[in-house]
């Protein structure tokens, strides 16, 4: 059995703290024909279902990819109970008319009666795009969390002004915030890190080796390179699995994917070696010395860049 860790979230619940399979990014699509359907992606999803533990998976209906999540799902001998998926609602055009519409839409694509977690994929909402505003957006998760389609309801890519709005007029509490996050990037938007941790919303990291995505062909030569290096020879791992377990040791649930079996692998496992205390600290240190890397959400949140590295 893989020793796994899982985050406590405010309504008690548990959610593993690693999603080895984003379908989202290098699968992402911009619509679904017959053409593009990705029996690479289905391969991996069910390459990752067939590891031992709960095996945590993130989806959206932006990503265009529920029809391989749906086929992975139907075809693994993984118990439900051993499956964690995140799926989300897309705010900024109308891939769905509401959340409702949305989750009940996608949980019948995804051949499935509930989702583990649901989230608002962006706080860009309004009555004249959406026809909704942010609070009744909000409204209409806390219906489906009451229903029991979604175990547990979020938010994605949301700043401390727009949980602020929420925490004012909710029921039910935003368990997850997921936003981008990695040892280049420590706060999405001004603050957040911490708002979070003092307000008790779990975080969850897409992006979280982007180090590693952008490292440059001298990397290994600078500092924060060299010790993730370092650190990677001394526990017998890759600095992929470095990277996201300090990510994990900072409180935060990591959300990578890979299109090769030996990193989805290797993601599952990272819970089988530790870092130590001053080796997080070190890291935390050397990347913020690290220039900003935002990889999404330019047009939104680049004016932050500034803030961004400040712990
Ligand atoms: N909520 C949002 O707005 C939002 C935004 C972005 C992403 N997401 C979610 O988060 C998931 C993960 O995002 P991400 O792709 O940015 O995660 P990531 O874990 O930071 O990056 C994964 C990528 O890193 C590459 N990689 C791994 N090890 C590497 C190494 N040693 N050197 C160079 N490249 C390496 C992988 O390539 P290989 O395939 O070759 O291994 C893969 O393309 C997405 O799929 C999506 O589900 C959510």
């Amino acid at each position: 059995m893989v020793k796994q860790e899982f985050f406590k979230l405010n309504n008690g619940h548990e959610m593993p703290g690693v999603a080895i399979v984003g379908t989202g990014t290098k699968w992402h699509k911009v619509n679904e024909t017959d053409e593009n359907f990705s029996q690479t992606l289905v391969d991996q999803l069910k390459y990752a279902l067939s590891l031992p533990g709960v095996v945590h998976l993130d989806a959206a209906e932006f990503y265009m990819t529920y029809r391989e999540v749906g086929r992975a799902l139907a075809e693994t001998s993984k118990p439900r109970d051993e499956i964690f998926i995140t799926d989300k609602y897309w705010t900024l055009s109308k891939v769905t008319e509401n959340p409702i519409v949305g989750l009940e839409t996608g949980l019948k694509r995804l051949g499935l009666e509930y989702v583990d977690l649901y989230l608002l994929h962006s706080p860009f909402i309004s009555k004249e795009t959406n026809g909704f505003s942010l609070e009744e957006a909000w409204g209409m998760m806390e219906e489906l969390y009451h229903s029991g389609k979604a175990k547990n309801i979020g938010v994605s890519n949301f700043a401390k002004e727009d949980l602020e709005r929420v925490l004012k007029v909710c029921k039910v509490k935003p368990q997850v915030n997921q936003i981008e996050f990695n040892a280049f990037l420590q706060n999405q938007t001004p603050g957040i890190y911490n708002f979070c941790k003092q307000n008790d919303i779990q975080l969850a990291a897409y992006s979280p080796l982007g180090p590693l995505q952008k490292k440059p062909a001298d990397g290994n030569s600078q500092p924060f390179y060299s010790y993730i290096n370092k650190l990677a020879q001394h526990y017998n791992k890759t600095p992929g699995q470095v990277l996201l377990r300090w990510v994990t040791k900072r409180g935060v649930v990591a959300v990578t994917t890979s299109e090769k079996k030996e990193r989805i692998k290797q993601a599952q496992e990272i819970f089988e070696f530790d870092l130590k205390d001053d080796e997080v600290t070190e890291i935390t240190k050397l990347g913020l010395d690290h220039e900003p890397l935002r990889l999404y959400w330019h047009d939104q949140y680049n004016k932050y860049n500034s803030e961004s590295q400040k712990a």
